[in-house]
């Protein structure tokens, strides 16, 4: 694992066209993130090529929201990862819960995660609960996601990073959010879960973030309190004074 902190904006469907695509860029790109946090933009795959030569000057990693699990042939409608390579991509999310509710499932996932390593992609695996279900039940809907991580080497599994997402904290119809010590205790679980499945050395390599209503207010909280290595931004990351001081209160 890279020493430092990820913080990683997930654009999901917005905005709406590539002129305000880049308006957020050029905003972004007149700040240059602390060298000790990765900073990364997935704009939709339409607005990756002008986004990421707009966030480039500001040191911001491009990222992708979701990648084909066949490399490359004939698959209409698919992004190839090498594609996005092309356009710069180094990072995927995959297995978003909103990808999930349309019938995105394990093997699937899978496929997509060996396809992004197949390209030098860093895979952002997400999980989480879909409810705020009493803990034994959380913990076994991650487990059962984080499954799919006993089907890669250790070599590459060591080239993933986790984002746990509870699904009941996420976006405007969040329940609620969930707290900094929710998530500390996700942690803990997701790293024994991890040592069991890939073994302590490799456990330790894998970043983890939180993802679910994170704010500039509470950024900072849930890094502290957490012991998270960094987090996973929706809305606020359409939002470049909000994206930006979410960076500069953790790092
Ligand atoms: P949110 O979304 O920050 O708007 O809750 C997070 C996500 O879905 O990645």
């Amino acid at each position: 694992m890279k020493n430092g902190l990820y913080v990683v904006g997930n654009w999901k469907e917005y905005p709406e066209s590539v002129k305000d695509a880049q308006k957020i860029a050029a905003a972004l790109s007149k700040n240059r993130p602390s060298k000790n946090v990765t900073a990364v933009v997935c704009p939709p795959h339409p607005f990756l090529e002008s986004v990421g030569g707009k966030i480039k000057k500001g040191k911001y990693n491009l990222g992708a929201q979701d990648l084909s699990p066949m490399v490359l042939g004939a698959y209409t409608g698919e992004v190839s990862p090498k594609a996005l390579t092309s356009l710069g991509v180094k990072y995927a999310i995959i297995g978003h819960s909103e990808r999930r509710a349309l019938g995105e499932e394990e093997p699937l996932i899978l496929q997509k995660i060996r396809s992004a390593l197949s390209c030098g992609i860093t895979p952002i695996l997400c999980v989480g609960e879909r409810s705020r279900d009493n803990a034994e039940v959380s913990h076994s809907i991650v487990a059962h996601e984080l499954l799919v991580l006993s089907e890669i080497s250790k070599k590459d599994v060591e080239k993933i990073i986790i984002a746990y997402e509870p699904i009941w904290a996420i976006g405007t119809k969040a329940s609620a959010p969930a707290t900094a010590e929710d998530a500390r205790e996700m942690r803990i679980y997701i790293q024994k879960v991890l040592a069991d499945t890939v073994g302590e050395k490799t456990m330790k390599h894998i970043p983890i973030l939180y993802g679910g209503s994170v704010t500039p207010k509470n950024a900072k909280e849930y890094i502290a309190v957490s012991g998270m290595h960094g987090l996973l931004v929706g809305r606020a990351s359409l939002d470049p004074k909000s994206f930006i001081s979410i960076l500069e209160s953790i790092q």
